[in-house]
């Protein structure tokens, strides 16, 4: 069966490719490369021996769009994970993050309705819920307040897929990401940070190799047991194999409504200075970092409650903070050895 990704060179997109292609689909990628090379491309044959039909195309061009569309309307489903993600960018330039990250998915979306592609997968993001006190956060828990354009995005994104589900045959689910972690264990794909990384994970590994000189905790006086934030950091790789298992749930009809959300989250907090223990116990390296002040726009904890996905979907994770923290490591490694 045929499926379409959308931004499918990027972290999350190129290891679901990975899974999907892994789970016999047959993948169709779209990417602007506005935000990411081919070389996930190449990675991704490498590790299933599998070729992936690719067009590189921007998803605000309603055109090119169809015509791509048109192209694979057997498709069995699109996967939309083609955004601007970055948090502080967004927060200085909101007009950017409207126009890309809504006109295409409304693009995307008149696709499926103009060429009947039957089931739809959005990529959401744990930013919906903003700085909420519910903890740990279920699907039903209420949005607060986006701390930024990016999450803001995410919550327009999500009310827009559920008034077309009202008037649509689409299926749709919308799989919201906590903090997504980690690298393939074969060390040929990760996440590539194309300027300084904003997040943690990144930043640990690029400081312990000698890319970056110190790592900054963004506060020490938050509400929590040892005053950082705590966030629940999961792994790529459990987040890729979910996608294939909401597909094969909506092929199977196995959805009550048509149009469902999942939390993607280990069920865990983690603080920052907890992440940074397991990083240096896994790696055995000592990380340079200090405390400083905190970063404003940063909720102080987030989690989630994952038994809707864990029932639903049969999903579970199979990676923990130390699986992740090495394996991100490794990544850091080879892409220094191969000269990336
Ligand atoms: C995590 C913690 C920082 C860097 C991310 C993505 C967002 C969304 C959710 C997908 C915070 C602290 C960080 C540093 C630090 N993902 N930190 N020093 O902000 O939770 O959001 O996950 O949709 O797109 O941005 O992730 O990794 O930036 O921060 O102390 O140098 O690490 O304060 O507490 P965040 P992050």
């Amino acid at each position: 069966m045929k499926v379409i990704v959308t931004g499918g060179t990027g972290y999350i997109g190129s290891h679901t490719i990975t899974d999907l292609l892994e789970n016999n689909f047959e993948v169709v990628c779209i990417d602007s490369l506005a935000r990411s090379t081919k070389y996930a491309l190449k990675a991704i044959e490498q590790i299933t021996n599998k070729r992936i039909k690719f067009y590189q195309i921007d998803l605000c061009n309603k055109q090119d769009t169809f015509d791509v569309l048109e192209q694979h309307k057997d498709a069995v489903g699109i996967i939309h994970f083609a955004a601007f993600k970055t948090v502080p960018e967004s927060v200085a330039n909101p007009l950017l993050y409207y126009n890309n990250n809504l006109i295409s998915l409304n693009n995307v979306l008149e696709g499926i309705q103009k060429f009947n592609i039957p089931n739809f997968v959005f990529s959401s993001s744990c930013s919906v819920y903003g700085n909420t006190k519910e903890l740990p956060v279920t699907e039903d828990t209420p949005f607060q307040e986006a701390e930024s354009a990016y999450a803001h995005t995410k919550q327009i994104g999500e009310q827009i897929i559920q008034h077309y589900s009202k008037v649509s045959s689409t299926q749709s689910i919308l799989l919201r990401y906590f903090n997504p972690v980690g690298a393939h264990p074969s060390g040929l794909l990760g996440e590539m940070t194309v300027n300084k990384p904003d997040n943690l994970v990144p930043y640990i590994t690029q400081t312990a190799i000698g890319k970056l000189e110190q790592l900054t905790v963004f506060g020490s006086d938050y509400d929590t047991p040892d005053g950082s934030c705590i966030r629940d950091y999961i792994h790529v790789c459990d987040i890729a194999h979910a996608h294939t298992l909401a597909l094969q749930y909506l092929i199977e009809n196995n959805n009550k409504t048509n149009c469902e959300v999942f939390n993607l989250g280990t069920g865990k907090g983690v603080s920052v200075l907890e992440a940074i223990y397991a990083f240096e116990k896994v790696t055995n390296r000592k990380l340079n970092y200090i405390i400083g002040a905190r970063r404003s726009g940063d909720v102080e904890k987030i989690y989630a409650n994952n038994t809707k996905a864990a029932i639903a979907l049969k999903w579970k994770c199979r990676y923990n903070i130390e699986d992740a923290m090495l394996s991100a490591w490794n990544w850091e490694v080879k892409m220094k050895e191969s000269g990336l």
